[in-house]
């Protein structure tokens, strides 16, 4: 029987590849931009990091986590995100007092039911400002947010934006609202009761009418919120109003426990039903939960797999390519040095090495197919005199024959 690729664990072939290494340049393009470095972390956390921050009632973590026991019989899992270890290592580096404005990128594993734009390894591009109130960086990250669409020439989405409150505020709407349901606990959904439990607000994103229909008489989380933050969310709304469609959404809470504050989503119909292709929003008290010392972050992640689809940048590989053709197996040794001496003289040309033994008009062949751009022959006349063939792929067709020194001139120059 054939192995094959655990569900929702896609391979990446070259061609696939080619749009994935423009979007990724033109990401880095952007964040160097705006300042921010980057940060690696491991692919594998404890369990504990993610129950701490993404939060027990959170699907990611009640249902979506890969963990397993170590040989240490310690519970490790996959990173389902990226921002809980961020945090984690500023902790550890003690580094809590510094700011930060960080990014990363990488795979993250959430068991999800796979469906088009929804897998269980997936990728994410993350950005977290570490060290900044509440006010200017919220502009910044959005701005950074709308100049990515713009780089990545994005246009048809909508940005969803909502304020959490602060702390005090977000709790004491989760009590008024369990108060509420208290009395209809018996008729809501199992999956409402136990977001109920675990954090009240994602009751107000649920898919059962029923429970929409008791919230329409419930407590308004905008009487909890601060005027300062109500006018917080409102003037960024209008601040970017003629740059997106922007859009104060009172029912966005997201689906991680660790935020208050701004959150946002960015969605696109193009998507079909995983319309959200970017989210994040502030988390202050996610640094406190992991046990270190207050930091202010706000952030965001992409999701890479859908971005990609929305991408309207044609793919330009402008580099030039260049098949290096031997025809007889006792000319390979001269290969080696030839090749070696052109990389030497210009690594900004492709040297593609046929490595073959097969006729001359298949080497060709394959070099057209895989869109060369000229071609270096040496064939049994050539060898003879110690010279080669420069030949033009394009229409042209134009060739002439060379000595390795003006060869290797002629490649320096291109
Ligand atoms: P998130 O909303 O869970 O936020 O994920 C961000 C993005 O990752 C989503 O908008 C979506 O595009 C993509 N994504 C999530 N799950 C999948 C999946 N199974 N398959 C494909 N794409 C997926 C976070 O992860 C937060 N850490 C973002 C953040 C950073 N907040 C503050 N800083």
């Amino acid at each position: 029987m054939k192995i094959q690729s655990l569900r929702g664990m896609p391979d990446f072939f070259p061609d696939d590849l080619k749009k994935w290494h423009i979007l990724e340049e033109k990401l880095s393009q952007a964040f160097d931009a705006f300042n921010i470095q980057e940060i690696r972390t491991p692919l594998l956390e404890s369990t504990e990091l993610f129950n701490r921050s993404v939060g027990n009632s959170s699907d990611i973590v009640n249902k979506e986590l890969y963990s397993f026991l170590d040989r240490n019989e310690e519970s490790i899992s996959l990173r389902p995100e990226g921002s809980a270890s961020v945090i984690r290592a500023i902790i550890q580096k003690k580094q809590e007092h510094e700011k930060h404005k960080l990014w990363y990128q990488g795979p993250m594993f959430r068991y999800e039911r796979p469906q088009k734009g929804r897998f269980r390894q997936f990728h994410q591009a993350g950005v977290e400002y570490l060290g900044y109130e509440e006010g200017l960086s919220e502009y910044e990250v959005i701005a950074l947010v709308l100049k990515i669409n713009e780089q990545l020439g994005i246009s048809n989405y909508t940005l969803k934006i909502n304020h959490l409150g602060d702390e005090r505020a977000k709790e004491n709407f989760c009590k008024a609202l369990k108060l509420f349901f208290e009395p209809h606990l018996a008729s809501l959904d199992e999956k409402d009761v136990s977001r109920l439990n675990g954090n009240p607000l994602r009751v107000l994103d649920s898919k059962e009418d029923s429970t929409q229909r008791l919230l329409k008489n419930a407590p308004n989380f905008e009487d909890f919120i601060s005027d300062k933050s109500k006018s917080l969310v409102r003037d960024i709304a209008q601040h970017y109003s003629d740059k997106c469609h922007i859009k104060i959404d009172p029912t966005l809470v997201r689906g991680l426990d660790y935020y208050t504050g701004l959150v946002f989503e960015v969605v696109s119909e193009e998507l079909g039903a995983q319309d959200a292709f970017l989210g994040g929003g502030r988390y202050d008290h996610l640094s406190k939960e992991l046990g270190g010392k207050n930091i202010h972050a706000i952030g965001f992640a992409i999701g890479l797999e859908r971005i990609i689809e929305l991408m309207k940048i044609k793919e330009c590989n402008s580099k030039l390519k260049v098949a290096l053709i031997i025809v007889d197996e006792q000319d390979h040794q001269k290969t080696y040095k030839i090749a070696h001496d052109l990389r030497q003289v210009n690594m900004e040309i492709t040297l593609d090495a046929f490595l073959s033994n097969a006729s001359l008009k298949s080497q060709l062949r394959r070099a057209n197919n895989s869109h060369c751009n000229f071609a270096i022959i040496i064939g049994s006349q050539e060898r003879d005199s110690d010279q080669f063939i420069w030949k033009d792929l394009s229409e042209n067709g134009y060739q002439k024959t060379l000595g390795l020194k003006e060869l290797v001139t002629l490649y320096k120059n291109l």
